[in-house]
């Protein structure tokens, strides 16, 4: 197990995804982690992150000495390496040239680091400071032409840094350099597969769980279906799903959830059919932070009401992953939009957690989904948020502008899918704005809705860029829309990024 240390850089969570794409497991931790917190698990390497600030300044993050005499393997990148540097005997300081982006690096000696790669190679590197004299010891393995020390190690202490990012896809061999790390200096093995990984969670589940009773809300997204999954693998019989229909779901979604689960999958489902409850309670309401509320709070009242049927439940099976775990323990940003997700129960609720996928990023609960056998489908279902359909209807939600919505955000799929573009994007779908405007079909005047293409890219939803989409893919949708969902007689597309927009239009 590796321990990545965050000292806030933008690609410190980037660290820890391609140590698991090297199949060896890692946990990103804080940078100031006491040191004995962080031997208690036993790492057999720690890789120190980049980060903002300058080592010399005031404030600036450091770690505990202590660190480099726990007889584990680190490996300091960029901020990392000077922090290294700096603790341990050496100099560091502001550059005359500033590097950012692609470098010329050269070996000097290839030591256990540059094990295996060129002489000569393309790096990737961001920084304002450098190491100027290693420290003690440590022997430098690889310059630019403009900075002298862009690498150096100290093997027999098990002490490694780099300038650059390995990390990023454009530094040509960072993988390599990242596994002669992994498994040349710390001698990690690449365990952390796919297999294993479902082996381990289900054993877990079975030595929490043991004999119990467990329940589990369903929305039909990868996240809860592969945690339902891997609970029905340890305990079988004595896992319910609800699925609760609040309607707002999209075309044919209810039945392609029940039929994947119900039949294929052969899990235990208690479909809840509340379609009219939460329509009724939607009427006539507009402001978008009481459609999430309502939302909501009668997925809950729902849930509660199918969850007291099913006697001497213990536990609640939810579908948290690693990014949640790290977005709630760092981030402190400001309340843009009340999300609604199968989360929030467990406060009303008295039931114990479990959470199988806890350790995971989303592109790894899609290979343990597909290990699972889940229906390709559902495996690379675009996120949908829990508040469904009532937060891309802008005004009112009704039964009528539900089913505008459907068909027309059917007919978007279609093509996207048909186009190859479903994987591409992080999220494609229709809006339908609380607007009417004047147009002429048939020789005749109308007077209906505008539909709004939202299509967008991103890696986790916190930034997002509109997708450039071709004109012939838009210009089919567009026709299809206006020619088969009747109520409709414009399309737009929305060129917002996020921020300024965000992805979801309310
Ligand atoms: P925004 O609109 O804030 O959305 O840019 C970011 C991502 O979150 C999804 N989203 C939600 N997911 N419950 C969820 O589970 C919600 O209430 C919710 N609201 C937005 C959105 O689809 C996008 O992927």
């Amino acid at each position: 197990m590796i321990v990545v240390l965050d000292f806030g850089g933008q690609y410190a969570q980037l660290i820890a995804r391609r140590v698991r794409e090297a199949r060896v497991f890692s946990e990103l931790l804080p940078h100031d982690t006491p040191v004995e917190e962080i031997r208690r698990k036993d790492p057999e390497g720690i890789i120190l992150s980049g980060g903002p600030n300058s080592v010399y300044e005031e404030g600036a993050p450091r770690v505990d000495p202590a660190l480099f005499e726990l007889g584990v393997p680190v490996l300091g990148i960029c901020y990392g390496m000077q922090l290294m540097a700096l603790m341990l005997g050496g100099e560091v300081r502001a550059v005359q040239i500033r590097e950012y982006g692609r470098s010329e690096l050269e070996v000097m000696e290839h030591g256990k680091l540059f094990s295996g790669t060129p002489d000569e190679q393309t790096v990737w590197t961001s920084h304002g400071d450098a190491v100027l004299a290693a420290p003690p010891g440590f022997r430098v393995t690889a310059r630019t032409p403009s900075v002298p020390i862009l690498a150096f190690e100290e093997p027999s202490r098990g002490l490694y840094g780099v300038q650059f990012h390995p990390e990023v896809r454009h530094t040509e061999y960072g993988m390599e350099i990242l596994k002669n790390f992994l498994f040349e200096a710390c001698g990690c093995a690449p365990e952390w597969t796919p297999v294993n990984i479902v082996t381990e969670a289900v054993e877990r589940i079975r030595r929490q769980v043991g004999d119990a009773r467990a329940i589990c809300a369903l929305s039909g997204g990868v996240d809860s279906a592969t945690a339902a999954m891997l609970v029905h693998r340890a305990i079988g019989e004595n896992l319910t799903c609800v699925f609760v229909d609040h309607g707002l779901l999209r075309q044919n979604e209810a039945e392609q959830v029940v039929e994947a689960f119900r039949r294929e999958a052969g899990l235990p489902l208690v479909h809840v059919d509340a379609r009219e409850r939460f329509l009724d309670r939607l009427a006539g309401v507009t402001d978008p932070e009481a459609k999430r509320k309502i939302v909501g709070e009668e997925f809950i009242r729902v849930f509660e009401e199918q969850a007291r049927e099913i006697e001497d439940a213990r536990f609640l099976v939810q579908g948290t992953l690693y990014s949640d775990v790290i977005e709630s323990g760092t981030r402190d940003a400001a309340r843009i939009k009340s999300h609604h997700n199968v989360g929030g129960l467990p406060e009303v609720m008295d039931l114990e957690l479990v959470e199988p996928l806890r350790n995971l990023f989303k592109d790894e609960v899609r290979v343990v989904a597909a290990e699972l056998g889940m229906p390709e489908r559902l495996v690379w279902r675009q996120p949908f948020p829990g508040p469904g359909l009532a937060i891309r209807i802008i005004g009112e939600v009704t039964a009528e502008r539900l089913e505008i919505l459907r068909r027309a955000d059917a007919v978007l799929q279609d093509e996207i899918r048909a186009a190859g573009y479903y994987r591409r994007l992080w999220q494609s779908f229709a809006v339908l704005p609380a607007v009417q405007s004047v147009g002429v079909m048939g020789d005749a005047r109308t007077y209906a809705y505008p539909i709004v293409i939202r299509a967008v890219t991103s890696d986790d939803a916190m930034t997002a860029d509109w997708a450039r989409l071709p004109y012939d893919l838009l210009e089919r949708i567009s026709n299809r829309i206006i020619n088969e969902v009747p109520g409709v007689n414009r399309v737009a597309l929305d060129i917002t990024s996020k921020p300024p927009g965000t992805i979801e239009w309310e």
